[in-house]
């Protein structure tokens, strides 16, 4: 099967799955599905500088990447259609609901950093494509943590995705601009 049809068994799914909850991009009113597509598309471009790079599991790990934790899809289900390395994928990207806030990314990064870094470059793709003007209703505390945030992610997943590393570097420094 081509990367080209594993990208569209992917965005359907989530597609649907998203679009099930009426869930959009906060802040924008757009569909979700745009940032699923633009965190794959971030996959897309740094696949031809990364060696040894899994492009269809990592496509479609990046296109499901939000599918446990904000829609009714269950790991098993997304096993079933996409195997099981997928499935393991998207769970490490999921936080754990029941731990409290300050933990919960710690414990996703740590779950990432002991799978492939194909799925280490989702994290990073992930926190690039979000890192965009902040909501208005964000204040300076907020931004500030995000910011830092992703410094966190960085350092955690250093040695994962050259290229992504160095997007995500220029994207926290043009982040900065938003509260400094
Ligand atoms: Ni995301």
């Amino acid at each position: 099967m081509t990367t080209q049809s594993h990208y569209q068994q992917a965005i359907v799914f989530a597609a649907e799955k998203h679009t099930e909850q009426g869930q959009t991009i906060p802040g924008t009113g757009l569909p979700y599905v745009v940032h699923l597509s633009n965190v794959a598309m971030e996959i897309l471009m740094a696949a031809p500088h990364t060696p040894d790079f899994r492009l269809d599991f990592a496509v479609q790990v990046a296109l499901l990447h939000d599918t446990l934790e904000d829609t009714s899809a269950t790991p098993e289900e997304i096993s079933r259609r996409f195997g099981m390395d997928v499935a393991q994928g998207v769970l490490a990207l999921t936080k754990n609901e029941v731990l409290p806030k300050t933990e919960k990314m710690p414990d996703s990064l740590k779950r990432i950093r002991a799978l492939s870094p194909e799925v280490w470059a989702v994290k990073l793709a992930d926190r690039i494509t979000n890192l965009q003007k902040p909501p208005s209703h964000w204040d300076h505390a907020k931004i500030a943590e995000y910011s830092r945030e992703s410094i966190q992610i960085l350092q955690e997943l250093k040695g994962g995705n050259a290229y992504l590393e160095k997007r995500l570097e220029e994207k926290i420094n043009e982040y900065k601009t938003h509260f400094v």
